[in-house]
């Protein structure tokens, strides 16, 4: 068959044998493959190749000699162009099918400033002297000089690891710190370390900036849900200073650490639904940021969102169906309307699709 396009889970290259769907891992798009059948699903078929009859335009000859067996990029044979257009599709199509939500505007993917050496930080597998990483899908280790998708830094300070560092150790982590330091952490990982933070250094950047230009009204308080140590926090902070500002996040580490960056913002460690249901309606115009893990919001969180009223929503996501899901709840009754989505590549040769999006209040949207 010939490939049709990629899919978002595992990131597998999706064809068509006598009209029913087959996903096939290590495809490209315009592949022309011969396939074994290895799952037979009630909807669909899973498969592997068995030979490439044709290579379609997408595919190229990937640079580490190591793709496709090491679990880390599931994409890196397709033309970089390409990943892009099918990580917007996959956008547009959990929008349009899951939510049904067709938004005012689509602005363009933005791809990631580098598409090679942007991870700022790697888990390496250790097991009797040899170090990598795992296959995909199993805990087979993989070995290499260099990884390509890791900042050089990280595989300068790998290559300086000697045995007797990492004697009895099963993992290690290695993250270039804020002060451009690499750290280099066993597997009982330094607590502050260990805090939730963007993989792609340049691309975060690009993400603040957009997030920020999305805002076009000056709001009285703003409500960052899900803030982690404050990376979207401190540049509102900065850009809104007269506003109100609150952080909730989960982790307690992590407030800690935004509590020392900015004592200004009303920082609040808990979970977000708990939180929003003890505060009192806040007044004036007002700003909600999203920014949840894999899983989208709780709905007892929409149903707060909603409560506040905020005239605008900003909504960041690393997994397009979770938000369609969460988008379809918050534009219920015609509460909010989605006014842009665009998504913006943090993981480059693999399926993941980060995105931002922005709803308003209905009523502000048609006055
Ligand atoms: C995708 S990260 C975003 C962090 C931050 N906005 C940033 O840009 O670095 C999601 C964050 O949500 C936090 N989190 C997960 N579940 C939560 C919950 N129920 N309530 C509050 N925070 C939660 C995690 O600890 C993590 O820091």
């Amino acid at each position: 068959m010939t490939i049709e396009s990629l899919s978002y889970f595992g990131g597998r290259g999706v064809g068509r044998h006598d009209g029913v769907v087959i996903f096939i891992h290590g495809t490209a798009p315009g592949d022309r493959v011969r396939a074994r059948v290895t799952a037979c699903k009630p909807r669909f078929l899973e498969g592997e190749v068995v030979e490439i009859l044709e290579p379609g335009p997408a595919r190229r000859a990937p640079p580490c000699p190591v793709a496709g067996r090491c679990g880390g990029c599931s994409w890196q044979h397709v033309d970089y162009s390409v990943q892009i257009e099918q990580k917007e599709k996959i956008l547009r199509d959990a929008l349009r099918k899951i939510a049904k939500i067709q938004p005012l505007n689509w602005r363009p993917f933005l791809k990631a400033p580098s598409e090679f050496h942007y991870r700022n930080r790697i888990q390496l597998q250790l097991r009797n002297g040899r170090k990598g990483f795992f296959a995909a899908r199993s805990h087979d280790l993989v070995e290499f000089q260099k990884c390509w998708i890791a900042e050089e830094k990280l595989n300068a300070r790998m290559g300086e690891l000697r045995d007797a560092d990492l004697q009895g150790l099963r993992r290690i982590e290695l993250a270039v710190q804020m002060d451009g330091d690499v750290a280099v952490m066993a597997e009982e990982r330094d607590p502050e370390a260990a805090l939730f933070s963007q993989v792609n250094t340049a691309q975060n950047h690009v993400l603040i900036q957009t997030l920020i230009a999305a805002i076009d009204f000056t709001p009285d308080w703003i409500l960052d849900l899900y803030c982690g140590a404050g990376n979207l926090t401190l540049p509102l902070a900065e850009k809104f200073p007269q506003a109100k500002i609150f952080g909730v996040e989960l982790s307690r580490a992590s407030i800690e650490r935004a509590e020392r960056r900015h004592p200004g913002v009303k920082w609040q460690a808990g979970d977000v639904a708990r939180v929003l249901s003890t505060m009192a309606p806040l007044k004036g115009k007002g700003l909600i940021v999203l920014d949840p893990p894999r899983m989208g919001c709780a709905p007892e969180v929409i149903d707060q969102v909603r409560r506040q009223s905020p005239s605008q929503i900003v909504y960041v996501s690393c997994n397009p169906t979770t938000f369609a899901r969460d988008a379809e709840r918050l534009v219920a009754n015609a509460r909010f309307a989605v006014d842009s989505v665009q998504g913006l590549d943090m993981f480059p040769q693999t399926e993941h699709v980060e995105l931002i999006c922005s709803l308003r209040a209905a009523t502000l949207l048609t006055s």
